[in-house]
């Protein structure tokens, strides 16, 4: 694809917000590491219209991450984010210092003069929140810039040279809480880069088969099912492309939920009529995480186990060698962390995702058609593609699957009374018509047994804790907020139902700073 806007990261949690953004107006941007923005490279993709510097950790005055002096020759429209406007406010001969404290949260900023990238958004002399987060800040502004909005611990809230279309804001219009936030975005987009609003689906389907096509020629594709909304779309995907030349494999590790493997072949090859063979291996895989209590030590032995497991399954499909590709739904937050686990700035919090970890000896070379995506947009294509809605909206589920809801070791037991709490709590959720309003939402066994009564006996038993968050991507979640009466009916349905746990937890812990995982 081409992108409109390439936005340079400088390592900000949130810079895949602005893509977001973006992209939710209907403008095909892509995020790009700040040491390889190279004017050269800018200039090659010739559809580029416009450039957003991200926010970032660092101090300029410190040396933080700089572009090449010759970046600032590029006549295309900037708008930088906090670090982005403070690195534009100190390459163009503005100033930027350090404040002795952080001004973190809501701020009010009152707009001192019109621009384009107000307009029908902000007034002059009005106030408006928005959202802060930083450190520095731009003291004085460069040569050519204006002052629009200034706020009581930014004197620069936002500076514009409009001649050059050049754009500093020290807030982020890319988070929920700078209430116009995205219609600034949009003006930016619109008014000042002359971007259109016709990034659509449908053509990113078509040109995604089109890519496939010529990629994969006549070779054969293995893709590896999780049950997920990814993999599922990678395979549907693919499978219009090259057809019969796909083959998949659903390996149950025996970490899969309550009749899961019934119901995801149920979906893919009866529904979807794609071809998936399914691999049992949960011997093997349980066999393995006997006695297994640290969390790192299980993904890794899942990992390995999956591997061998899948390599056997594909030499049964074709001798070694005759498969050329090996399909996988990575996404493009997978991409963009990965990226910065080798080197590019965006801090790396846990090493959890799918790519890479491919034995040399597969020598398969990766076909990674969704890796431009962002989640909801790949439920868009599996619409376009007829994935059935049951499939597509199903919650995310972790590929080391009931491994990682089981802190401490895992045994027969503990996985048949979490299956079990599950299936009364994800039902519960059906029922009361809660489950497409919660983005994921799932019980965990907590390795605590305590005491407990129930009619003339004392128990002693396992604890559960039960998760339902709201999010857009998995990078932050918010805590579902049930009814309390809802969570006590299914605190009794479930230690009703599951003899083995004696009582039920609710987690009230976002993200961050809790993970939506309990691991
Ligand atoms: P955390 O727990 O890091 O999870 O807040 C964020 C999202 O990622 C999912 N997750 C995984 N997905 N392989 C996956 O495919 C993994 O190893 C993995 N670990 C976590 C998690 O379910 C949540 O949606």
């Amino acid at each position: 694809m081409k992108s409109d806007i390439i936005i340079i990261d400088f390592g900000s949690q949130v810079t895949q917000l602005i893509a977001r953004r973006v992209r939710e107006a209907g403008v095909y941007c892509e995020i790009m590491p700040y040491h390889d923005a190279t004017l050269a490279r800018l200039a090659a993709d010739t559809a580029v219209k416009g450039i957003i510097l991200s926010g970032g950790p660092a101090s300029v005055a410190d040396g933080g991450p700089n572009l090449p002096a010759e970046f600032w020759q590029t006549p295309l429209p900037l708008l930088g984010i906090c670090y982005g406007q403070q690195l534009m406010a100190h390459s163009l001969g503005g100033r930027v210092e350090s404040s002795p404290g952080r001004e973190f949260g809501r701020a009010s900023v009152r707009v001192v003069a019109d621009s384009p990238l107000l307009q029908g958004v902000w007034q002059q002399g009005q106030d408006y929140t928005v959202w802060m987060s930083h450190g520095d800040k731009v003291t004085a502004i460069p040569p050519g810039f204006q002052l629009v909005a200034q706020s009581d611990a930014a004197p620069i809230a936002l500076m514009a040279n409009e001649n050059a279309k050049r754009y500093g804001v020290q807030f982020h219009p890319e988070v929920v809480h700078t209430p116009d936030g995205d219609r600034l975005i949009r003006n930016f987009l619109f008014r000042i880069a002359g971007c259109q609003p016709d990034w659509q689906m449908a053509n990113y389907k078509d040109e995604a088969i089109a890519k496939l096509r010529a990629q994969i020629g006549s070779e054969k594709v293995v893709c590896g099912i999780s049950g997920g909304v990814d993999s599922a779309v990678t395979a549907a995907l693919l499978h219009q492309a090259v057809g019969d030349q796909l083959h998949c494999f659903f390996v149950d590790n025996g970490l899969l939920r309550h009749n899961e493997a019934a119901e995801v072949m149920q979906m893919l090859v009866e529904q979807a009529k794609l071809p998936v063979e399914i691999v049992d291996a949960s011997e093997l895989f349980l066999g393995r995480l006997d006695g297994v209590v640290e969390p790192e030590e299980k993904r890794k032995i899942i990992g390995a186990t999956f591997i061998e497991v899948f390599e056997q399954a594909c030499l049964k499909f074709g001798a070694a060698g005759s498969i050329k590709f090996l399909a996988q739904g990575t996404l493009y937050p997978d991409v963009i962390e990965s990226v910065s686990a080798s080197g590019g700035p965006s801090a790396t919090i846990k090493s959890h995702h799918n790519v890479g970890g491919l034995p040399e000896r597969l020598r398969f070379e990766l076909v990674e058609p969704l890796r431009l995506l962002f989640k909801d947009e790949v439920r868009v294509l599996g619409r376009e593609l007829g994935l059935p809605a049951s499939l597509l909206g199903r919650h995310p589920f972790p590929g080391p699957g009931l491994a990682i809801r089981l802190p401490g070791g895992i045994s027969r037991e503990k996985l048949a009374l979490l299956r079990a709490a599950d299936h009364e709590y994800i039902s519960a959720l059906r029922e009361a018509g809660y489950y497409d309003k919660i983005w994921q939402a799932f019980a965990v066994l907590l390795p605590v047994k305590t005491v407990g009564v129930m009619g003339d006996g004392r128990t002693y038993d396992y604890a559960c804790a039960l998760r339902a968050v709201t999010s857009t991507d998995g990078m932050t979640a918010d805590v579902f907020p049930f009814p309390p009466e809802f969570l006590v009916q299914l605190a009794t349905r479930i230690i009703n139902k599951v003899p083995g746990i004696n009582r039920v937890t609710y987690d009230i812990t976002s993200k961050p700073p809790g993970t939506i995982e309990w691991e």
